[in-house]
């Protein structure tokens, strides 16, 4: 069973990217302790990021037929305008957890509203990129309730 990771435009950057917003923990640091995190509980990790609307569209059609069990994604800016991914998660019907790493709603009032956050099982903001990891452990408790200590 694996889970799949999305993260949406400029996530690339992470580290180097206002740090006094998002931190200095790098994309590759995030995604490797992931891995590391779901691999103790018996799952793996496929970690995509693409600054491109379509790849992200195309990447969540195809965990519909390739064995994806759940998706984490951060969708970046995309969170606030794209009715094509909110479509795309509707047409897979694979659950996801929507991760951001500030607190959107703390923010400018543009980021306030996220056309996916009610079709997710669930929403973290502000956690920093602990938030992932914290959204993994949920997707873990889920998956792999014995794997739960
Ligand atoms: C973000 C918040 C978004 O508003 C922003 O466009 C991002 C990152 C976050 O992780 O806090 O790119 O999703």
């Amino acid at each position: 069973m694996s889970v799949l990771l999305i993260n949406g435009p400029n996530l690339n950057l992470l580290g180097t990217r206002e740090p006094d917003v998002y931190g200095s923990t790098t994309l590759t640091e995030v995604e490797a302790a992931l891995t590391v995190q779901a691999a103790e509980a018996g799952l793996e990790v496929d970690c995509f990021q693409s600054n491109s609307e379509g790849e992200i569209i195309d990447r969540i059609h195809a965990a519909r037929t390739d064995g994806t069990a759940f998706i984490i994604i951060n969708p970046g800016a995309f969170t606030h305008t794209s009715i094509a991914i909110r479509d795309a998660f509707q047409s897979v019907q694979v659950p996801f957890c929507e991760v951001h790493i500030s607190n959107v709603y703390a923010r400018e009032p543009f980021r306030h509203h996220s056309y996916l956050s009610d079709l997710a099982v669930g929403v973290m903001a502000g956690f920093g990129t602990r938030g992932y990891s914290l959204a993994m452990s949920f997707v873990i408790e889920r998956l792999a309730p014995n794997a739960v200590g």
